[in-house]
């Protein structure tokens, strides 16, 4: 089975793929995070060096790079980490992910 891990550079993201990667040895992961300020590849360092894992730069608000992920790859499950988790700073400014464009 293949998992979609979007949010997967985050701190829970990156603790799920640990956790997968030790209990489902045989699934495939691919990890989908925009690397904002939160996302964090140096913490996937060993496990990015897996077969398994693949690692793929995207914005879940962005259909271009969804629609994309979805024809590299043949994903069975989505799982969603990808957040703008600092609550204080999404209501100061909820227009950050322009940043990413
Ligand atoms: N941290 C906690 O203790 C905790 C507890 C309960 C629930 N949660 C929930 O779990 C989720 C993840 O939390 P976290 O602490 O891992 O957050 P985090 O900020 O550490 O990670 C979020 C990840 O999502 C990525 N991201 C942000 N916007 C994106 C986008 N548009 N497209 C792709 N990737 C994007 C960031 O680059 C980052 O890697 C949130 O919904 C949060 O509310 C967290």
């Amino acid at each position: 089975m293949t998992y979609l891990i979007t949010g997967g550079a985050g701190f829970i993201g990156s603790n799920f793929v640990k956790h997968m990667l030790s209990a489902y040895p045989n699934s495939s992961l691919v990890v989908f995070d925009a690397l904002t300020y939160a996302g964090n590849l140096g913490t996937l360092q060993n496990e990015l060096k897996e077969e398994q894992v693949t690692f793929v730069k995207g914005d879940i608000c962005s259909k271009k790079d969804t629609e994309q992920v979805f024809k590299d790859h043949k994903i069975d499950f989505v799982v969603n980490f990808a957040a703008e988790s600092h609550v204080d700073r999404s209501i100061e400014n909820p227009q950050l992910l322009d940043i990413l464009k």
